[in-house]
């Protein structure tokens, strides 16, 4: 998604935005654009292409002197990505200039009603929707022209706006798209998200829908839309800012593979007590978790992969009706609610409209709604009634690993909870699978040993056009995540299938060389997926197989083979997905691809 950064301090300007602006290009964009107050004018440049353009074209931001500016990388959505098209924009006037993110869904109809007053639109975007508008209904008061602006648009959007006769403030203004203000010693800032200011202040403002800053150098205010002055609480942000860099590692997503042991300890051990699972967040007594009929769980891509794991483990386990939906399809199919539902919204980046929008109307229609996010202080995480943090820390890489695999801990933990509540496992189960739950983090860092051998297998299928992933039950919800890593950074296209399904048609597609992972960790199920492995043998298939420790005889009947250490069923999706990620990884290393960024992606979706 698009990416924003204001400034306004004693330094220069434009280096700092160019700086913010290049920790958010793990957002995704194809322009980027920066407008900068020089004492007289605002002067403005914008390129399609990356930041490395605009920084060269502006000397590092040294030709554009000034100490307050707003910045913009654009991901496009109404207009292709060009120089026009790009942001920042200004009025005829160049007297309001605007950055944003998010999408204006009435500005076609605005559109047409400040053209017919005589306004020009340069662009095709629907932002310059917004300069228009502020420039209709500013009489001298910012605040009040936007505050006027937000109640005539319907959409989302968070916004950096400067007015040339108001040189001493920048402002802000948010609904559905995130924005956070900064308050350093060298200035105040606005972003879009944390790793654009960590390098000047750990202390930032969440802004929450509706809400407008106004930022000078010396002080920061927030209004409502009825234009109310507003007191908000600062948060501290933990990470260092290593934790946002690369930590020396190729890219940001091996990085975050290897920081998995991490990511599900530190979502695991804080919850793990001698006997108990300890969830305080969830803000539910035992009586209430009894009295749970039914949970929904609602997500878009490995977030959904997530929650189709947590279905098996929740249903397994704690014997409770689980429903997965995917967010964008939940939203719009008019789904019937139950008394006693909780719905589940998992989400990493806590931004994904479609998912905000299922938490919507999960809450219009009175489910009770936990959240599962990972950026702390997120839309989703505030709108929901709670939320079970994943401590997985910043994950920049657009392909999510470690925040995917603090999804999954957390979902166990939920099962192990509501199991226990509702006594549906005895106490000797309980503590075998917390032992088991324990182990988790070690055997992942055994898994990581095996780097090599992925990257050499990795290297036999660049060329590649077409791979399967087959598994059943929980393997199955790790061969739909196995196959969208590979495909969403090797670009090579593959297939997820219910083992059991192949028969059903696509078998037809199996012929000699195709590579099938076939995942089979699942003990009561691995028979069956034996047979499912012969079926696509026998059709010239060539065979990865991922199991567990001991089943050596598997080596009769796939090519190549990959343990994963013991541990419950339930479980097995922490380790069988690592190979698979790393695979993922290497495919596209070996291809020479963007790893962490790769084409048409962003890392939130914060647009239908
Ligand atoms: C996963 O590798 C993808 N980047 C994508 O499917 C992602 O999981 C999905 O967009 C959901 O994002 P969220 O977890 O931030 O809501």
């Amino acid at each position: 998604m698009c990416g924003i950064v204001g400034y306004i301090g004693e330094s220069q300007a434009a280096p700092i935005l160019l700086d913010g602006l290049s920790k958010l290009e793990y957002r995704g964009y194809d322009s980027a654009g920066i407008a900068i107050y020089d004492g007289e004018k605002i002067e403005m440049q914008k390129v399609m292409g990356r930041l490395k353009v605009l920084e060269e074209q502006t000397h590092g931001g040294e030709t554009m002197p000034g100490t307050l500016g707003i910045g913009h990388t654009r991901w496009a959505t109404h207009g292709c990505p060009s120089d026009t098209n790009a942001h920042p924009h200004f009025n005829k006037e160049h007297t309001i200039v605007v950055v944003h993110n998010g999408i204006i869904e009435n500005y076609g109809k605005l559109k047409q009603k400040l053209v017919k007053k005589g306004y020009q639109f340069l662009s095709e975007t629907d932002t310059e929707v917004l300069v228009h508008l502020l420039t209709e209904y500013y009489e001298g008061d910012p605040i009040a022209a936007i505050e006027r602006v937000m109640r005539r648009v319907e959409g989302s959007y968070a916004l950096g706006i400067m007015f040339l006769d108001h040189p001493h403030h920048i402002y802000a203004a948010r609904k559905d798209s995130p924005l956070i203000v900064g308050r350093s010693s060298m200035g105040n800032l606005i972003a879009s998200d944390v790793p654009a200011v960590l390098k000047y202040t750990r202390s930032v403002y969440y802004m929450e829908n509706e809400e407008i800053a106004c930022l000078s150098r010396e002080n920061i205010r927030f209004y409502n839309i009825d234009g109310d002055e507003l007191e908000k609480e600062a948060s501290t942000i933990e990470w260092d800012i290593d934790a946002a860099e690369k930590g020396g590692y190729e890219h940001f997503m091996l990085k975050e593979i290897y920081e998995q042991p991490k990511a599900v300890r530190d979502t695991l051990s804080p919850r793990l007590k001698d006997t108990d699972v300890v969830i305080d967040e969830l803000g539910m007594s035992d009586e209430e978790i009894r009295e749970i009929k039914k949970i929904t769980i609602v997500a878009c891509g490995s977030a959904y992969h997530a929650g189709m794991t947590g279905k098996y483990v929740l249903e397994g386990m704690a014997r409770i009706p689980v429903e997965v939906d995917l967010a964008s399809e939940f939203r719009y199919r008019n789904p019937i609610y139950e008394d006693g539902t909780l719905a589940v919204i998992i989400s990493q980046s806590g931004e994904t409209a479609d998912s905000l929008a299922a938490l919507r109307e999960a809450k219009k229609h009175g489910s009770r709604v936990l959240g599962i996010v990972n950026v702390v202080g997120s839309s989703i995480a505030r709108e929901a009634d709670n939320v079970m943090y994943t401590w997985a820390g910043p994950e920049i890489s657009v392909a999510t690993t470690k925040a995917y695999s603090a999804q999954i801990a957390a979902l166990y933990l939920l099962a192990l909870k509501f199991a226990k509540v509702r006594a549906a496992i005895t106490k000797e189960e309980f503590m075998n699978l917390k032992r088991d739950l324990e182990q988790l983090p070690e055997q992942i860092e055994t898994l990581l040993g095996m780097k090599e051998k992925i990257q050499r297998f990795a290297n036999r299928y660049l060329a590649a056009n077409h791979m399967f992933f087959i598994g059943r039950g929980v393997d199955y919800a790790i061969a739909l995540e196995g196959s969208l890593k590979l495909k969403e950074i090797s670009y090579v296209h593959s297939e997820a299938y219910a083992a059991g399904e192949l028969k059903h048609g696509t078998i037809s597609l199996i012929e000699d060389g195709t590579l099938v992972v076939a995942v089979a960790t699942q003990e009561q199920l691995y028979p069956k997926t034996i047979s499912n492995i012969v079926e696509v043998k026998t059709r010239g298939a060539f065979v990865m197989a991922v199991t567990n420790f001991g089943h050596k005889e598997i080596e009769k009947t796939a090519d190549y083979v990959i343990y994963i250490p013991k541990t419950s069923s339930y479980f097995t999706n922490s380790l069988a997905i690592i190979p698979l990620q790393l695979f993922g990884y290497y495919v596209s290393l070996g291809k020479g691809l963007d790893v962490d960024k790769p084409r048409n992606l962003a890392k939130s979706v914060t647009v239908e």
